[in-house]
């Protein structure tokens, strides 16, 4: 006989006010129904907290629709088959794909049209790697650097340098012979970025008088940006660029407030017309046919010592709220994750 499992669940209770509000999530305790045919149990081992769980919260235009109220937070997960009815996902199987913030899923046939993979057995890297720099994190990291496009030489801005994107993206930059400016929030982390993830410069967002040093430290302009931030940063980026910049748009965190009013504009764009410079913006999901390429890559790159990377691993489901939190008051270094249940293999 099967044991009632009790599932916890973070479901939406109301749309997000502002980007200071803390995330408007409801954690409940629903019973696990018994399987049907054709389902599985995956449970939870480890979730991806991510700028973008904010943006899912709201009601503002996205690659995906946006978590309805009552609904289960979206999340993305390391998980295992602990129940099944299906060959295919037998228990013991690691899969990754949209856990969501909760102890467990039932997959079935929809949740497999779902961006959702069948791990190798053993796990060629942990859960938090396979979320992080091994994961959507390190891809698209590789790409941003694709965008931008480097030659030897050129200066390569990057800002949330010491996050879990940008860390990757600079020391890849580095081997390409860019000289790399990071952009991070506070001097512990910018000494971090230089010293133990070897940047050649990094400005502390968090200086009052941040935009003087980003000018010094980018003497002979920018030739290419890796933007994370948005905002102020990048508007100020854009007063600096050169002839012929690159700018790959990756993330806004500064902007993923749910009200597009409170948005910030760009005062600088004439820059890109009279620079002639290019921007791309570009999202990760798009290039699913070069995961694997890529992931081999990072992960050589990994193995022989070339690529750093730091994670936070938060405890318990409960406290995925506080560590979204953690991302936008940029406390922390690389890729943060909550783990919700240890690996029973
Ligand atoms: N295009 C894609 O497919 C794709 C995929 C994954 C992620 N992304 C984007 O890439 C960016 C980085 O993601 P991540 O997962 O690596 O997160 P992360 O960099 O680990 O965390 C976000 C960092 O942004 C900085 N930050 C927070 N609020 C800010 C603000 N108001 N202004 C400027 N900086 C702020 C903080 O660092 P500091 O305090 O140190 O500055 C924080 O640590 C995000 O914008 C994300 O949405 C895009």
């Amino acid at each position: 006989m099967t044991t009632a499992r009790t599932n916890r669940v973070f479901r939406l209770r109301k749309r997000p006010e502002g980007l200071a509000e803390e995330a408007p999530l409801d954690l409940v305790r629903e019973e696990v129904g018994p399987l049907a045919d054709g389902q599985a149990l995956v449970r939870t081992l480890m979730l991806s907290v991510d700028p973008s769980s904010r943006v899912f919260m709201s009601d503002i235009r996205s690659d995906l629709p946006p978590v309805g109220i009552g609904e289960v937070m979206r999340g993305l997960g390391v998980g295992q088959v602990v129940d099944s009815r299906r060959a295919d996902l037998p228990v013991g199987a690691h899969v990754l794909g949209w856990t969501g913030w909760q102890d467990y899923r039932i997959a079935d046939d929809a949740v497999l049209e779902e961006p959702f993979a069948v791990l190798p057995d053993p796990l060629p890297a942990p859960p938090e790697d396979l979320l992080g720099v091994l994961g959507l994190t390190g891809i698209t990291a590789w790409l941003a650097v694709e965008i931008a496009d480097l030659r030897p030489g050129d200066t390569l801005v990057v800002s949330a340098a010491g996050g879990a994107v940008g860390s990757i993206a600079g020391q890849l930059a580095k081997e390409r012979g860019a000289r790399v400016v990071g952009v991070a929030g506070g001097a512990d982390k910018c000494r971090y970025v230089v010293e133990e993830l070897g940047f050649d410069a990094c400005v502390d967002r968090r200086a009052p008088d941040w935009r003087e040093r980003f000018d010094e430290a980018t003497p002979d302009g920018i030739d290419a940006d890796v933007e994370n931030a948005g905002g102020e940063i990048l508007d100020h980026v854009l007063t600096r660029i050169n002839v012929g910049a690159r700018l790959a748009l990756c993330g806004m965190i500064a902007d993923y407030s749910a009200d597009p009013a409170q948005r910030h504009g760009l005062r600088n764009l004439v820059e890109m017309l009279e620079q002639r410079a290019f921007a791309r913006g570009f999202l990760v999901t798009d290039h699913v046919d070069r995961y694997e390429e890529i992931t081999a890559q990072l992960a050589a790159r990994i193995a022989d010592g070339r690529l750093k990377h730091s994670r936070v691993v938060v405890d318990g489901l409960e406290n995925a709220p506080s560590a979204l939190e953690r991302i936008f008051r940029g406390d922390g270094r690389g890729k943060i994750v909550v783990r919700v249940a240890a690996d029973d293999s």
